[in-house]
């Protein structure tokens, strides 16, 4: 199976992406790392190890890794979104997890997974890119251990946290900026404009409700998400747009994907965290390094995909 580590901020979206990984029988979840994000630091990290508990998987490592973006402290809170708690006020009904946190920080324990593994290790970054730029900047090395660079992040066309900047590049585009660089470590980008497009509904969300506890779990999670998003998508649904992300990461070829040049705005004006596509026909200069832009889907395979793997356990 996919050897697979999760870099993660839990909210929402990223605990229905947690439940993906962990409740596919064939991926091999190696560690769940966790960053600053839709919460603080604090908080995604007991999130990260309530979920891995919620799903019965105390053999997953979780390490927490950077509290603030890399260079400049402001930090991009979404607890509009995701409730401050991340889990619209649900969270303290999870179960306490009884893996205890890792000593090591998330760098320390991706590179030790990354090193351990005798296969190439695929990792899906669902929030900022802190702890990847981190890892890459720090243990060169470790980079021929990586399959691919799975990230839920960026917009083509409309940003989500300004107008054009997609809240993960957005809460760290410098930490973003180095991670596209990186031009020896494949990377595909699942976009805004992809993820808005694979919603699912309210009748998915009772499908998912009555499959068992970890279904219902992650449905009583969403009522104010679907009340935030009700607005965004002019009907009753949801965007998970990590777990459309790590739905590619653990089923190569999900989603279809172009390779477009990718640069990102890591200035400090008003398109601070954009993500420039190069999509010319002609890219005489191009801008940005070769990155695989995630584009489309078969959206009914997708939802269906996904909803088995959440519904089903392992
Ligand atoms: C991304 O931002 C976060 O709020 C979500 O969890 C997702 O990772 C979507 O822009
Ligand atoms: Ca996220």
């Amino acid at each position: 199976g996919t050897k697979l580590i999760i870099d993660t901020d839990p909210g929402v979206d990223d605990a229905f992406a947690i439940a993906l990984a962990a409740r596919s029988a064939d991926v091999d979840l190696l560690g769940v790392t966790t960053v600053f994000g839709n919460v603080p630091l604090a908080t995604t990290t007991s999130n990260a190890r309530r979920l891995l508990q919620l799903c019965d998987r105390p053999d997953v490592p979780v390490a927490a890794g950077a509290s603030r973006p890399l260079l400049y402290r402001e930090l991009h809170r979404s607890s509009t979104v995701h409730g401050s708690d991340g889990l619209s006020g649900h969270a303290a009904s999870l179960p306490d997890a009884t893996r205890p946190l890792e000593d090591s920080d998330a760098v320390s324990l991706m590179v030790s997974l990354l090193e351990a593994s005798d296969e190439p290790v695929t990792i899906a970054p669902i929030g900022p890119l802190t702890n990847i730029a981190a890892l890459l900047a720090a243990h060169p090395g470790v980079r021929s251990k990586i399959a691919r660079i799975v990230l839920m992040g960026g917009a083509i066309t409309l940003g989500n946290s300004t107008a054009v900047s997609e809240f993960n590049i957005w809460a760290d585009p410098d930490a973003a900026r180095r991670v596209i660089a990186e031009d020896d470590v494949p990377c595909v980008m699942v976009p805004l404009d992809l993820t808005h497009r694979c919603a699912v509904d309210s009748t998915w969300l009772a499908k998912l409700a009555a499959s068992g506890p970890v279904g219902q779990a992650l449905n009583s999670f969403t009522p104010d998400y679907l009340a935030h998003y009700r607005q965004v998508l002019g009907y009753e649904g949801i965007v998970l747009h990590d777990a459309v992300a790590v739905a590619e990461a653990i089923r190569p070829g999900i989603l279809r994907a172009e390779t477009y040049p990718v640069d990102i705005d890591s200035g400090l004006g008003p398109t601070r965290g954009m993500t420039i596509v190069d999509r010319r026909a002609v890219p005489n200069r191009p801008t940005g390094r070769p990155v695989e832009v995630a584009v489309d889907t078969e959206l009914d395979v997708l939802r269906e995909f996904v909803l088995s793997r959440l519904a089903g356990g392992r």
